[in-house]
């Protein structure tokens, strides 16, 4: 089902003690602010996930950032689903451009992760978007729409409903370079229209496609308000509990 859904990724920051004491002060903050068919997740490193698990509320829920493809084994340094699944989590970040960069991860192994999220009843945040070549040679819907069909794609209707998509232009994050309003709302239509003609106009339309990229209390409300973005994946913003909450309090 479509949401307005704020969602911050604290990537490889905060210990334990900070961790804890940020998402504590997240919902204190937003108890009050999270309102109809709106939702707050937070998707921590993996040692918070107990913890914070403990403290997740109806309005504010947890993530992890990355599960192994596997059920268990071998994989030395690796999370699974089930463990994941165990502390309360109801999400996983997958394709982060991080991800894919830094550690290889191909649309082939993002679909097996994919496979193996939905299995344990975690939702996929699945992250697509291009890099900055990729745009500067006109070649950003083919990317992106490469990374839908290897992805996602292969999912029945049913089972993609329990997916969130985010559009991250590789160029935006972390560099305080946002994507315009015009530049996000154009490629979030496509990303709807892609799924339109994939599933189903129903389909589409309960998708939710979050925006992520340098995504900031100053922008948040003119990007939240293009017609087919509905919310944000936040990382350096949701390291502050005033910057994140002023971005929830967007859809209030
Ligand atoms: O997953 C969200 C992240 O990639 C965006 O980072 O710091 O540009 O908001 P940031």
């Amino acid at each position: 089902m479509r949401k307005n859904i704020v969602a911050g990724n604290w990537k490889m920051n905060l210990d334990y003690e900070q961790g804890v004491s940020l998402f504590s002060e997240i919902v204190n903050m937003v108890k009050d602010e999270v309102v109809g068919n709106q939702e707050v997740i937070v998707c921590s490193p993996a040692i918070h996930l107990y913890s914070i698990g403990k403290l997740a509320t109806g309005k504010v829920s947890t993530g992890a950032q990355n599960i192994h493809q596997a059920e268990s084994g071998a994989y030395t340094g690796e999370i699974s689903a089930a463990q994941v699944k165990s502390v309360g989590a109801e999400y996983v970040i997958l394709g982060h451009s991080e991800r894919r960069a830094y550690f290889g991860e191909t649309d082939a192994l993002l679909a097996e992760k994919v496979n193996t999220t939905l299995k344990h009843g975690l939702k996929p945040i699945f992250c697509i978007g291009e890099t900055k070549e990729e745009r500067e040679e006109g070649r950003f819907f083919d990317v992106i729409k490469e990374q839908l069909e290897k992805g996602v794609f292969h999912l029945s209707a049913e089972e993609f409903a329990s997916v969130v998509l985010a559009y991250e232009p590789v160029w935006a994050i972390g560099t305080g370079l946002t994507a315009t309003p015009e530049q996000a709302q154009e490629v979030h239509a496509f990303i709807r229209q892609s799924i339109a003609a994939k599933y189903s106009a129903e389909t589409a339309e309960n998708t939710t496609i979050l925006y992520g990229g340098s995504c900031n209390p100053k922008n948040a409300d003119e990007l939240f308000s293009q017609a087919d973005i509905d919310g944000g994946l936040i990382g350096g913003a949701s390291l502050k509990s005033r910057d994140f909450l002023d971005i929830v309090k967007v859809f209030n």
